[in-house]
């Protein structure tokens, strides 16, 4: 799904009507696609009340305020500048599991060479196997459909695979075709290179991997700069979907978690040393982390303006009180990819249950999440005359919405037009980690990228969000405060309706978004 560019001889003013026209008629196919496909929300199966407090909202603000500004200021440059290696900053989890850290080379002559190196453990101590991918990067224009993005084209020249134990070989020939560019896989030597592909042949070794780097269409560079004129960079690239059988065709919306830049990173990094002193033959081997015990207590809040698939701009903040067994979360959207232009904001509560540690993920624990409540706030004219809108006792007081006002969608068990239905149960996963600064971050699941809710235990996600921050005991007592207040609390679940709303807020942005086309 992509706005053509394709200008031609017509004037620019003929050129951009058009483009507008098309963009519009897309969205409005995507918000139409998107509703229909819709799965409802689970049935109702019992009545819980709860009472939400908007003083709240104005405390869980300073927080979030204090770790998304961190005395930086954002800048972004379009068309970004890509030169340079950039590295992760931990050990990655995508989907499937796959775990791994990444090394990106870019050069002035668009040829990059990327390095991935794959693990056996969650931890990233155990190197399976390498990846060095040789190939050439081309910019092409802003994305219209995420702003703040860059598209770019990629064509690959040569990828090598570097096995680093006989178990890793023995797994991957399992995987792989029985040759690879005439090569045998039994003749492969663990430390020893070998190409699996390159112009003229190998594709068949690469989709037997489930590798693609479809990753680099979507491009955007974060520089924060800091009061002492430091600065960190961070290389945005985009998301790898969620189904496996998709990932190698899906043209990302959202991103992964940033790489950050070899020579302006957040400082200490011990794990951007040892990613950036690797190479093929030397993965990295990440040190073990000392075990955090699992604890929600309190309230959590995310570190930067978070992009999701699907055009979404939001900072989340979650509490959890472990005693009741119940959680908030508010999702705060904005038009903008630094977060500075509020939409709306939704917050859903309700009750949680934690389960076993999670199998595939070691290190994680599984949770059920209930969302019981969910609550709208319109934060511009437009969201709030579109919501307006909805038929009667289908979203909320019909009519009744105003600009700043929270409206409660529990009356009417959801909101249909958004696809948002009360009672909610998904399956999640979380984990908790320490940071370099021993603050603890907490990892939520990742959003199937379908826009499905993970409803089932089957879809519980196998990849994680960006990381969410502790707020620390001297702001507050989020639990004490917050626990006899709220008996709610949601998770993600309010997500598929969240980005359902988003859908809609985009009609009313379309003509934003479409103005903001470039040809580079
Ligand atoms: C909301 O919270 C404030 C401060 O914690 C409290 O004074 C007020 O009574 C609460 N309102 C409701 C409706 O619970
Ligand atoms: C919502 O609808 C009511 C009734 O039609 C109207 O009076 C009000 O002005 C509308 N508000 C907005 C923000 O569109």
């Amino acid at each position: 799904m992509k706005c053509a560019a394709e200008g031609g001889n017509m004037s620019k003013g003929q050129f951009s009507h058009l483009l507008r026209g098309v963009c519009m008629l897309w969205m409005w196919q995507a918000v139409f696609v998107n509703g229909t496909e819709s799965k409802l929300w689970e049935v109702p199966t019992a009545s819980f009340t709860s009472s939400a407090n908007l003083s709240e909202s104005l405390w869980e603000q300073d927080c979030q305020h204090s770790h998304l500004q961190e005395g930086a200021r954002i800048t972004a440059d379009t068309p970004p500048r890509l030169d340079g290696t950039w590295v992760s900053t931990r050990c990655e989890v995508r989907p499937g599991p796959e775990f791994l850290t990444r090394s990106y080379t870019f050069h002035a002559s668009r040829h990059f060479q990327a390095l991935q190196h794959y693990y056996k453990d969650s931890g990233c101590e155990d190197p399976a196997y390498s990846l060095m991918i040789r190939g050439k990067l081309r910019l092409r224009q802003a994305s219209w459909i995420t702003r703040g993005a860059t598209e770019a084209e990629h064509h690959l020249s040569k990828v090598s695979v570097v096995v680093h134990s006989l178990a890793a070989k023995q797994r991957l020939a399992s995987m792989l075709p029985s040759t690879c560019v005439g090569l045998t896989l039994g003749r492969v030597v663990p430390g020893k290179p070998l190409e699996l592909y390159n112009t003229r042949a190998g594709r068949g070794c690469l989709e037997a991997l489930g590798f693609s780097m479809m990753e680099m269409g979507l491009i955007r560079v974060e520089t924060r700069h800091h009061g002492h004129g430091g600065k960190v960079q961070e290389l945005l690239l985009g998301d790898v979907h969620t189904d496996w059988t998709q990932r190698t065709q899906y043209r990302p919306t959202g991103y992964q978690q940033p790489l950050q830049n070899a020579m302006h990173h957040t400082h200490p990094c011990p794990v951007c040393a040892l990613v950036y002193r690797s190479s093929e033959q030397r993965p990295p081997v990440l040190p073990r982390r000392t075990a955090a015990p699992l604890s929600l207590t309190g309230s959590w809040v995310s570190g930067r303006c978070e992009t999701r698939p699907n055009v979404l701009f939001l900072t989340r903040d979650f509490t959890f009180d472990p005693d009741q067994h119940a959680w908030q979360g508010v999702y705060r959207h904005y038009s903008d990819p630094v977060c500075s232009q509020p939409t709306f904001t939704l917050r859903a509560s309700g009750h949680y249950a934690q389960g076993n540690p999670s199998a595939k993920v070691s290190g994680a624990t599984e949770f059920v999440f209930k969302v019981t409540r969910v609550g709208v706030t319109a934060l511009d004219g437009p969201t709030a005359a579109l919501l307006n809108g909805t038929r009667p006792g289908k979203c909320g007081r019909a009519g009744g919405w105003k600009v700043g006002v929270e409206q409660d969608l529990t009356p009417t068990d959801g909101c249909t037009p958004l696809g948002v239905k009360l009672p909610h149960k998904e399956y999640e996963l979380f984990k908790t980690e320490l940071d370099h600064r021993k603050h603890p971050l907490l990892f939520v699941g990742e959003r199937p990228t379908d826009g499905y809710s993970p409803d089932r235990p089957e879809r519980r996600p196998t990849s994680f969000q960006a990381p969410m921050w502790l707020c620390r005991d001297g702001d507050t007592q989020p639990s004490r405060r917050y626990g006899s207040v709220f008996k709610s609390k949601q998770v993600q679940t309010a997500a598929s309706g969240t980005e359902r709303l988003a859908q809609l807020a985009l009609l009313v942005l379309g003509s934003v978004l479409c103005s903001w086309f470039w040809v580079y």
